[in-house]
C-alpha cells in the first residue's frame, strides 16, 4: 500500500484499511469508489468482506476465551443484513445465526446454513413459519408468547418430534438507547416478564410438555448499547429466573442467551467497547449471578449483528444537487442532495442516527462548512447525515460516502417513492463482485397486477 500523501480513515468508523488515496479518493478493500461506481452504478453499498469475517472471527474469539471453547455460542443476528452470500460467511466462521422470519430463514437454508446452527427469533411466528423452521430442523426456537408457546407444542406434534426451545424474557431493563430500539422494559411488545411471573409460568407449560424442551432462557436488551450496565441487570434478573426454575422444578437449564447489542462507532465521538472488554465483563458478570444462585455457568449465547457487518460497509452516492441556506446567527447550511435517501438509510429518520460523510472522489483545498447529506425522496425528513462538515465546493458528480452503514441500511431499505434499492457489492483481495444485484424497474413491475 502506497502510504505517502495517502491519508488513513478512522478504522472505529471505516472497514478496516480503508484510507483515501494521494488524489483523495476513498479506497476500501484497495479498491478506489471511482472505480466502483462506474463498474456498479450509483447509490451502492459496498462492503469489505475482510472486514466482515475478521469481526465475526474476532467476536467469536473473544467470547470463546472469556468462557471457553465449546460453553458458548455466537449466532450472527441476520436482521442487522444477511444475503445468501453472507449466511455462507458466517458458516464458514463458525457462527450460529440468528433468523426472525421464514424470509430470512429462506436466505440461511439457500446459503446451505447449517440449521442445527440456527434459531429462530420473533415475537409473532405464524404456524407456516414454524413449521417451516421445524421442518428445517432448526436448532431453537425462542418462544414468545403463550400463544406461539401453544403453536410450537403442536407443530412439533405433529412432526413427531421434540423441539428445543428458548424462552424469551423481559428483565424490565432500561437500556441508554432509542425508545424503538430498547426491548426489554415492562411495556413492549417482547417476550414473558419476569416480574409478573409470566416467564416462571411458561417454563412450567415448557417443561409440562411432551413434544418440547427447555434448553433455556433468552434475553435481549435493546441495540446500540455502549455500557455493560443494562447486561448486569438483565443477568441477575435472568439468572435468578434460572435459580428459581432449579428450586421449583430441581432442573438446571442447559443455556442462557443474552442476545444482542452492541454498539459501534457511526461518529468520532463514539466509542465502543472490544469484544475482549465485553467478553470478559460477561463472563465475570454471569458467573457471580450463577455463584450467587449455586448454579453452574449455563452454556453462553450472544447474538451481535450490528457490531459485525455495521462497520464492514460504506453506502457511495453520487451527489446531484446543492443548495446552499441562511441560518440565523448569519451561518449557512449546505445541502448535499444525493441519489438514494430514506430508502437505503432509514435510521436518520427514524432513530435520529447520527453518521459522517467524507467527499469520496478528490481532494478539495475550499474550506470546509456546515453540510446536510439529504436524499432525493419526497420528503423534508429524508436525511443521510443530519450534520457533517464538506468541502464547500461540493458540486454534482461527486461522490459522498457515509461509513458505517452495513447494519440496518439495505436490510430496511425500501422501495419508497418506487426508488430501486441499491445493489450490495463485495470486495475481496482487490476484487469486487456482486452479491446482492441493483433492483430494475422489471423487478418493481413484476409485482403488479392489472386488468388487461
Ligand atoms: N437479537 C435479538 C433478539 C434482536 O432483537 C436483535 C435486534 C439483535 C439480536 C441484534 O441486535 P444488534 O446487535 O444488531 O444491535 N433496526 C434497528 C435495530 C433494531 C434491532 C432489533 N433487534 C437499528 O437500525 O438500529
Amino acid at each position: 500500500m502506497q502510504v505517502t500523501n495517502t491519508q488513513a480513515l478512522n478504522e472505529k468508523i471505516w472497514p478496516h484499511g480503508a484510507y483515501r488515496d494521494s488524489d483523495g479518493v476513498v479506497r476500501i478493500g484497495e479498491l478506489r469508489a471511482t472505480d466502483l461506481v462506474k463498474e456498479f452504478g450509483s447509490p451502492v453499498f459496498v462492503m469489505d468482506e475482510n472486514d466482515f469475517r475478521l469481526r465475526a472471527h474476532n467476536w467469536r474469539v473473544a467470547f470463546e476465551e472469556a468462557f471457553g471453547v465449546g460453553n458458548v455460542s455466537v449466532f450472527y443476528a441476520g436482521k442487522a443484513f444477511l444475503s445468501v452470500e453472507v449466511a455462507k460467511w458466517i458458516a464458514q466462521e463458525s457462527l450460529g445465526l440468528d433468523v426472525c422470519t421464514d424470509g430470512e430463514l429462506a436466505i440461511a437454508l439457500a446459503g446451505s446454513f447449517p440449521p442445527e446452527r440456527i434459531a429462530f427469533h420473533g415475537n409473532n411466528k405464524s404456524e407456516v413459519e414454524i413449521r417451516q423452521a421445524i421442518t428445517a430442523g432448526v436448532h431453537l426456537i425462542v418462544v414468545d408468547s403463550f400463544f406461539e408457546l401453544e403453536r410450537v407444542a403442536r407443530e412439533a406434534l405433529t412432526a413427531g418430534i421434540v423441539q428445543k426451545v428458548l424462552i424469551r424474557v423481559t428483565p424490565g431493563v432500561d437500556a441508554h438507547t432509542h425508545e424503538f430500539i430498547a426491548t426489554a422494559h415492562e411495556d413492549v411488545k417482547f417476550g414473558f416478564s419476569i416480574s409478573t411471573g409470566a416467564a416462571a409460568e411458561a417454563a412450567r407449560l415448557v417443561i409440562a410438555s411432551e413434544h418440547l424442551e427447555l434448553y433455556g432462557l433468552h434475553s435481549h436488551i435493546g441495540s446500540q448499547i455502549f455500557d455493560t450496565e443494562g447486561f448486569e441487570i438483565a443477568a441477575h434478573r435472568v439468572i435468578g429466573l434460572l435459580g428459581a426454575i432449579k428450586s421449583e422444578h430441581g432442573i438446571e437449564l442447559q443455556s442462557l442467551d443474552l442476545g444482542g447489542g452492541y454498539g459501534i462507532a457511526y461518529v468520532e465521538e463514539d466509542d465502543p467497547l472490544s469484544p475482549d472488554a465485553i467478553a470478559q465483563s460477561l463472563f465475570e458478570i454471569v458467573k457471580r449471578e450463577c455463584d450467587t444462585q449455586g448454579l453452574a455457568i449455563p452454556h453462553i449465547s450472544i447474538e451481535p449483528g450490528r457490531a459485525i457487518v455495521g462497520p464492514s460497509t460504506v453506502t457511495l452516492y453520487t451527489v446531484g444537487t446543492v443548495k446552499t441556506v441562511e441560518l440565523d446567527g448569519g451561518k449557512a447550511r449546505s445541502y448535499v442532495s444525493v441519489d438514494g435517501g430514506m430508502s437505503d438509510n432509514i435510521r436518520t429518520a427514524l432513530y435520529g442516527a447520527e453518521y459522517t460523510a467524507v467527499l469520496a472522489n478528490r481532494f478539495s483545498k475550499v474550506a470546509p462548512t456546515l453540510s446536510r447529506v439529504v436524499g432525493k425522496h419526497c420528503e423534508s425528513g429524508d436525511i443521510v447525515v443530519r450534520d457533517v462538515e464538506l468541502p464547500g465546493d461540493v458540486t454534482p458528480g461527486d461522490l459522498i460516502a457515509t461509513p458505517a452503514t452495513g447494519a440496518y441500511g439495505r436490510s430496511m431499505a425500501s422501495n419508497y417513492n418506487h426508488v430501486t434499492r441499491p445493489p450490495v457489492v463485495a470486495l475481496r483481495a482487490g476484487q469486487a463482485r456482486l452479491i446482492v444485484r441493483r433492483e430494475t424497474h422489471e423487478d418493481l413491475l413484476r409485482l403488479e397486477v392489472t386488468e388487461g
